[in-house]
C-alpha cells in the first residue's frame, strides 16, 4: 500500500483528485468505482470544479458506486443515489444511463444482489475510489465479514448506525440494512484509491495499513493489493508508524 500523507483535509483532496483526473483523462471511457459519505466531498467539488473550468469530459465515463441502505430510493436526500446525483453527477456531463449503483427499493434483495455481481462482472473499476468507517469498514463491509464476500444486504451495526446519523435529523431514521459490494468486489478493481480525514480514524487507518490482514478489520485486505494508495490527513495518519 502506497501511503501519502497530507497536511489537511483540502490537500488530501487535492491529491486525490489529481490521481482520478489522471484516469478520467487517460482513459475517457474508464469506470470509475465511487463512494458516498463526508471524505470524498472535497474531491468531487475538485472534479465538479475542474469539468466546469477545463471542460474534462465525463461523457462516455461510467460508475458503479459502492453501497445503498436498503429502503431508501432517489425521493430520499438521505439516499446514497441522491447524494452523488446532489453532490457529483449533476455537475458533470455524465450520462446517467451509465452511473449504477444498488436499487435501495428492490422489492427481491437477493435478486438484486445478483443483478448487482452480474453487472460487476463487466465493469471492473479502473478506479476504485473508498472511504474508511471508524471501525475499518470499507463500503458497509462490517468487521466480521468474509474476503469473499461479494454484493450482499448487511445489517449495519451500531458504531456505524451512530457515526452515520450525524447526517439524519435523528438516529432512529438511520436505516438498518444496507446493499454493499463485497471485499472481492471491491478488491477486483484495478486500482485503489482509500481516503480518510480526521482523528476519529486514526485508530482504523493504523489498524488497516500496519495491523494484520484480518476479517475484524475488513479494510485490511487492501494490504493484499497489488495497486492501492492511501491518501490520509496528519490528524487520521497520526497513529501510523512513520507519522
Ligand atoms: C459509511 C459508508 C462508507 C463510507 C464510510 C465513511 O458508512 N457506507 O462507504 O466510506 O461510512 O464515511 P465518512 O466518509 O462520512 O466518514
Amino acid at each position: 500500500m502506497k501511503i501519502i500523507i497530507t497536511k489537511d483535509y483540502e490537500e488530501m483532496s487535492a491529491k486525490a483528485f489529481d490521481v482520478m483526473k489522471e484516469v478520467v483523462v487517460n482513459k475517457p471511457d474508464a469506470v470509475l468505482g465511487l463512494a458516498t459519505g463526508t471524505t470524498p466531498l472535497g474531491l468531487y467539488a475538485k472534479m465538479a470544479e475542474d469539468h466546469k473550468a477545463n471542460g474534462t469530459s465525463y461523457k462516455n465515463i461510467k460508475t458503479v458506486n459502492l453501497d445503498e441502505y436498503a429502503g431508501l430510493g432517489i425521493e430520499s436526500d438521505q439516499s446514497y443515489v441522491y447524494f452523488m446525483r446532489e453532490n457529483l453527477f449533476r455537475h458533470l456531463d455524465i450520462d446517467l444511463a451509465n452511473v449504477n449503483i444498488e436499487n435501495g427499493l428492490a422489492k427481491d434483495p437477493e435478486a438484486e444482489c445478483a443483478r448487482y455481481n452480474k453487472l460487476l462482472e463487466t465493469m471492473v473499476p479502473d478506479i476504485q475510489l473508498l472511504g474508511l468507517g471508524s471501525n475499518g469498514h470499507i463500503a458497509f463491509n462490517e468487521p466480521g465479514t468474509s474476503f469473499d464476500s461479494v454484493t450482499h444486504v448487511v445489517q449495519l451495526t451500531e458504531s456505524t448506525i451512530k457515526d452515520n446519523s450525524r447526517l439524519f435529523d435523528d438516529i432512529s431514521q438511520v436505516p438498518r440494512s444496507a446493499f454493499t459490494m463485497g471485499l472481492a468486489n471491491i478488491m477486483a478493481a484495478k486500482k485503489i484509491l482509500i481516503l480518510a480525514n480526521g482523528a476519529n480514524k486514526a485508530k482504523a487507518v493504523a489498524a488497516m495499513a500496519y495491523g494484520d490482514v484480518t476479517e475484524n478489520i475488513p479494510a485490511s485486505i487492501l494490504q493484499k493489493h497489488p495497486n492501492c494508495t492511501l491518501i490520509v490527513d496528519e490528524a487520521a495518519a497520526a497513529l501510523l508508524p512513520q507519522a
